[in-house]
């Protein structure tokens, strides 16, 4: 059986589970593959992680990346640590080496691709990255190759595990905020530092490698709208639930013939949505191409396992020198891709769930309507509840579609009306 050596540098939740699969004793790579990654060097600087897999004697362990990054034996480094540095550094030395390279950080790709793969083409080198987006869903694949023969309109779903667990456990459970994340974190779900998963930040990492990739275009990564789930309020969950609307944290990226859009944040969708029905740590993508038409990939966005999965089809890629192929073809961050204006959020058009807290007299509702109509946004259902708080009452309105520069002017202008007694809330709409 031919084997070619891998390092992996971090053995925390996803390095373990990278590792368990290498080590597998019964291990399908064997009956699948004339040519297996095998585990040649394990480094982490946490003196725990050595106790998180029994690892034989003739495994290399080391406190430092660098003993794998000069090992001539090592033909490959799977980089999961995490974060941008020393991963980027660590990433770099790896191609100045002659190894190719796996990673699932897509934090350092969305921030830093461009350097990266522009120094993996100068080694002669690949980065394989498909446990960045989706955990064990292989979306990085699909819109890369399965889908090459279209042209992309949309990419959007659930990318986050993190937050789409919170929310079920929000919506299902009644769960609170604080301990669903605390055990989203327990999990191994949450990244490091877990505001990168509630305030979509990681969500928009993955759009941004996803939009790359699908549109074949380039563009700062800080031109993504970013909105978390840390303020939603149960109120809105479940008033917009009566409405018949299910919330997820999405991230969109759609294409019109004048700009691209890209936004992360909370939204509802109807509830027989087949996103709405995507619970837990599950993720999903919907793509949309002018040849396929619609498709869907679902499946565990994050956990130890899933996400070792995706890093060990990357390792098998580039032992079969499928990964050097595929990299030397992608325009991805090649300086040469085509340029698209990404839209400001203030230009995209969607419905819109409104909560304003008003006080409970006659005329309020046609004052509010009254400043909606001026900004051409119409009113498509309306809840009012009789429960009072201090006097005053939730007034939950759904809107049809209109520019969210308009909303923003008419928000604007109602917020100066002394009916109304707190700040409005919105959340926009996808169908
Ligand atoms: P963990 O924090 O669980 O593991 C990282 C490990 O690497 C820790 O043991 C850490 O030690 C160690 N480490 C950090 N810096 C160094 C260094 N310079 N040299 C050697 N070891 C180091 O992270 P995860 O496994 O959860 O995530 C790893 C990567 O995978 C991240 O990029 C993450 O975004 C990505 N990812 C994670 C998923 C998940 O479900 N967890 C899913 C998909 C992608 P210490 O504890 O001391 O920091
Ligand atoms: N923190 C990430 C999530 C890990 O919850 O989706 C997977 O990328």
């Amino acid at each position: 059986m031919k084997t070619f050596n891998v390092g992996v540098v971090g053995m925390g939740t996803v390095g373990a589970g990278v590792v368990k699969i290498l080590l597998g004793k019964n291990s399908p790579l064997k009956e699948k593959l004339g040519c297996i990654p095998l585990l040649k060097g394990v480094a982490d600087r946490n003196p725990g992680a050595k106790n998180r897999v029994d690892l034989p004697s003739e495994i290399l362990y080391t406190d430092d990346a660098k003993v794998l990054l000069h090992n001539p034996d090592i033909q490959v480094i799977a980089e999961l640590i995490g974060g941008v540095h020393p991963a980027k550094e660590i990433i770099m030395q790896a191609l100045e080496s002659g190894k190719d390279v796996v990673t699932a950080n897509k934090m350092l790709l969305a921030l830093h691709g461009s350097e990266l793969f522009k120094k993996a083409r100068q080694c002669g080198k690949s980065i394989s990255f498909e446990a960045s987006v989706g955990g064990g869903i292989p979306v990085i694949a699909a819109v890369r190759d399965g889908l090459i023969a279209n042209r992309i309109d949309s990419i959007f779903g659930i990318v986050n595990g993190t937050t789409n667990y919170i929310l079920t456990k929000m919506t299902k459970e009644n769960v609170k905020y604080s301990d669903a994340l605390a055990e989203a974190q327990r999990m191994g779900y949450a990244e490091k530092d877990p505001s990168m998963d509630v305030d979509g930040i990681d969500s928009s990492h993955k759009l941004a490698i996803l939009a790359r990739i699908g549109f074949g275009t380039d563009f700062d990564y800080k031109q993504i709208y970013c909105e978390g789930i840390s303020t939603i309020d149960l109120s809105d969950i479940r008033y917009a639930h009566e409405l018949g609307y299910t919330l997820k944290l999405l991230a969109v990226a759609k294409r019109t013939e004048d700009y691209i859009e890209l936004r992360v944040h909370p939204t509802l969708l109807p509830n027989d949505h087949p996103l709405s029905t995507v619970n837990g740590v599950f993720n999903a993508i919907c793509i949309h191409g002018d040849a396929v038409g619609e498709t869907m990939l679902y499946g565990k966005g994050a956990g130890q396992m899933p996400t070792a999965s995706a890093v060990v089809a990357d390792l098998v890629d580039v032992g079969l020198g499928r990964a050097d192929i595929t990299f030397r073809a992608m325009k991805t961050f090649s300086g040469n891709c085509e340029c698209i204006p990404i839209a400001d959020i203030l230009q995209i058009q969607t419905r819109y769930y409104l909560r304003f807290t008003v006080v409970d007299k006659p005329g309020v509702l046609a004052k509010i309507s009254g400043i909606l109509g001026n900004y051409h946004i119409s009113i498509a259902s309306v809840i009012q509840h009789e429960s009072k708080e201090n006097g005053n009452v939730p007034l939950i309105m759904m809107t049809h579609s209109a520019e969210e520069g308009n909303l923003q002017k008419a928000l604007a202008e109602i917020k100066r009306l002394d009916v109304i007694k707190d700040s409005t809330r919105f959340l926009r709409v996808e169908e």
